[in-house]
């Protein structure tokens, strides 16, 4: 099995029940509120750690975060290079509809204060055919892949919130590049699943992409092959933390040695568990649950 260094956020996610978005001049009472665990970064670490994958958490919080560093280690996650800037940890504002969809206000905090030299002391700890997964709600995004790159480690990115920055960024270093399609779209200005993979290949003839496409379930494309993946059907009651707890799981079962389409429909069968609970870390199913659940595929 693979080693993994997750490099990336951590917020304080703070959850509106509400019956529908904020529109602009409205103001609505929400159903309910609740504090929940979140930042991309962390709730990959919490998939990965649930799926049985060997990962170390690095990135910072802020001096009201300590409660996000012991959620890491219970899921399983070290966290020896998560460091304490002793400012505001990040913070989401996320609205959730009745259909489960959400809408995301970030405050980067103490994600964007980490250090060059915080990062060099946690690459020290990692070498050639180690992993990095990375997201978009962190500093020094560029420093991460080069470092990486420079010590011949395996790069995840999963490119989320898409900017302008990462636009314009060399993907090249990156191995796996786990995005939806919307980010895709805005990467290369293409709609269709198959042309968005095509012409990310062109571009990076070495990547191994894998699309999310919502309802329509995840395809996977390399040099060699496609694979495609269907959703499994649940009730849908918040979709928070869904896209990470695939990313976290596709990557888990690739680092032990599965194939692609084991990973796929774990990744699904996972997501698919998540989005029928509650909040984004603390709906990520442990890999038991998701080995035992009888969810029918989507067809
Ligand atoms: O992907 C979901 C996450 O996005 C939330 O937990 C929130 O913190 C934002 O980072």
């Amino acid at each position: 099995m693979k080693r993994i260094l997750s490099y990336g956020s951590l917020n304080v996610d703070m959850v509106y029940s509400m019956p529908h978005f904020v529109q602009p001049g409205e103001t609505i009472a929400a159903f309910k509120m609740e504090r929940f665990p979140g930042g991309k970064g962390l709730n990959q670490s919490v998939a990965l750690s649930r799926a049985g994958a060997k990962v170390w958490h690095g990135g910072k919080i802020g001096a009201d975060g300590k409660w996000l560093s012991d959620i890491l280690e219970e899921s399983g996650a070290d966290v020896s290079f998560l460091r304490n800037s002793g400012s505001s940890t990040g913070t989401a504002i996320i609205q959730v509809a009745p259909s489960g969809e959400n809408c995301i206000i970030l405050n980067h905090g103490a994600n964007y204060e980490n250090t060059k030299e915080e990062i060099d002391e946690a690459f020290n700890n990692f070498t050639a055919g180690d992993i990095l997964l990375l997201q978009n709600e962190i500093n020094l995004l560029q420093y991460l892949i080069e470092k990486a790159a420079e010590k011949g480690m395996e790069i995840a990115l999963n490119p989320s919130p898409i900017d302008e920055n990462l636009m314009k960024m060399d993907l090249s270093p990156v191995r796996y590049l786990i995005l939806n399609e919307i980010e895709g779209g805005a990467i290369t200005g293409r709609k269709e699943p198959e042309e968005i993979c095509r012409m990310l290949l062109g571009r990076y003839p070495e990547m191994k992409i894998v699309l999310t496409l919502g309802g329509d379930g995840a395809m996977y494309m390399d040099s060699e092959s496609t694979f495609r993946q269907s959703i499994f059907q649940v009730e849908t009651v918040d979709t928070t933390g869904a896209g990470d707890t695939f990313t976290g799981y596709f990557l888990a079962f690739v680092s032990e040695g599965k194939s692609v389409p084991e990973a796929l429909k774990a990744a699904s069968k996972a997501a698919a568990l998540a989005v029928s609970r509650n909040g984004a870390a603390a709906s990520i199913p442990v890999r038991a649950d998701v080995m035992a659940a009888q969810l029918k595929e989507k067809s």
